[in-house]
């Protein structure tokens, strides 16, 4: 029997997260040719990945620019894709998520007249706007895609919602599970020797992380004056924030929190220190969608900076809340859980509403039944 050909399209550092297990399960896989297409909309942050999950691209589009636009990204990604699909010819690509590669790959695919898988499919805010673009690159890619594979059952009700075809929507889970689960230890030590110091049982280890393109400026900026006061008013806080590439959060996060005493600011982690942190530390404040779906796991309370969330599952569990984007509430809330036992020990208890770690088991499965 001819093998099928599965084209895996990523771009930045989420997307390979949550496709490493993929591709990895299509490579051991006897009935399927794995290719492996990224367009490099992430640079560093992309290597990082593939290098942990061993992955050699057949195709790296290299398109990253500083500064790049929403247009440079989309228009820079379909145009190399055109020739990468023409000379390949796959059974069916796969994207995952949201992000301008995500819609760039899936309308390559509709162009080229592909199969089109969608992982991680059926999310929505419902706000046009946020996250932003995100929302509307899921909803494009759920128009365009073939098959859906929903983390979640209210995914798939979302889905439901608009149109799409019920015998063509999986529920499977969420791959950054099987991420997650291959790289969390107990023991763990890191490389950096300046996170080994740190006084995990002692100390209220906060770990931050932003990056959202509706937060670049003032709500950013309230996020980190926010953190400030909280390192300022807690003498027991350690602050690890790992800062984004992008210039834009760079410039402000050095510009707040640059020299504070117990502000750890950091360059971007490698994912399995970076999952071990999630594990080590007391609180995570955080406008990322993974770490929403991968802190719940490990039973580490999460305030969201952000106004809305595609991923509902863990707030109506109690591990996430939704902290905005003013100063006054973000302060309010953290203090909460920095001085108030019982509300934090509330948030701890570990819930998984995006699986059991064997998703991508699920979508090949699923692939081959397809076919
Ligand atoms: C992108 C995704 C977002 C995702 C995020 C994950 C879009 C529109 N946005 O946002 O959905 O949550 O990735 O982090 O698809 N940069 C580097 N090196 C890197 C990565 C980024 O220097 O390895 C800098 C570059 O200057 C780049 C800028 O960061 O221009 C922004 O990158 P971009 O992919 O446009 O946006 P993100 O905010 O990273
Ligand atoms: N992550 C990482 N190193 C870091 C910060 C985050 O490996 O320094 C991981 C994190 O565990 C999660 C993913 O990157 O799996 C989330 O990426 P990001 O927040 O950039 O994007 P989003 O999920 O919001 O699209």
């Amino acid at each position: 029997m001819k093998k099928l050909k599965i084209m895996s399209i990523f771009g930045t550092r989420p997307e390979a997260i949550k496709m490493a297990p993929v591709v990895k399960t299509i490579e051991n896989d006897e009935d399927m040719t794995s290719i492996v297409c990224v367009t490099a909309q992430h640079r560093e942050m992309l290597d990082q990945v593939l290098e942990l999950f061993h992955i050699k691209p057949d195709y790296d589009l290299n398109i990253m620019k500083a500064g790049q636009t929403l247009t440079q990204i989309t228009a820079r990604a379909l145009e190399g894709l055109e020739e990468v699909i023409k000379e390949s010819k796959p059974d069916m690509i796969l994207v995952h998520g949201d992000t301008t590669t995500t819609l760039a790959g899936s309308l390559a695919a509709f162009y080229h007249q592909v199969k089109i898988g969608h992982v991680e499919a059926g999310l929505r805010s419902d706000n046009k706007y946020s996250p932003y673009p995100e929302e509307m690159n899921r909803t494009l890619t759920g128009r365009l895609a073939d098959v859906h594979f929903c983390p979640t059952i209210g995914n798939k009700e979302n889905l439901l919602k608009e149109g799409i075809c019920e015998e063509n929507i999986m529920i499977t889970g969420n791959t950054v599970i099987d991420a997650l689960l291959k790289v969390v230890k107990e023991d763990y030590m890191f490389e950096d020797e300046r996170l080994n110091k740190i006084d995990y049982k002692n100390k209220k280890v906060i770990l931050l992380t932003s990056h959202r393109r509706e937060n670049l400026g003032k709500p950013m900026e309230n996020i980190f004056t926010a953190m400030k006061e909280i390192v300022e008013k807690n003498a027991d806080v350690e602050l690890i924030f790992p800062v984004h590439l992008n210039p834009k959060v760079r410039d402000l996060a050095y510009g707040i929190l640059d020299g504070m005493d117990r502000v750890h600011l950091i360059e971007p982690l490698d994912y399995a220190p970076f999952a071990n942190l999630i594990a080590k530390a007391y609180l995570i404040l955080t406008d990322s969608g993974g770490i929403q779906e991968e802190a719940p796991s490990l039973g580490k309370p999460v305030l969201v900076l952000r106004t809305e969330t595609e991923r509902p599952e863990a707030v109506k569990a109690g591990t996430v809340k939704m902290a905005g984007i003013e100063k006054e509430n973000i302060v309010k809330l953290t203090d909460e859980l920095l001085n108030d036992c019982e509300k934090y020990k509330e948030m701890t208890n570990a819930i998984n509403p995006y699986g059991d770690g064997k998703t991508s088991d699920k979508i090949l499965k699923i692939i081959k039944n397809y076919f």
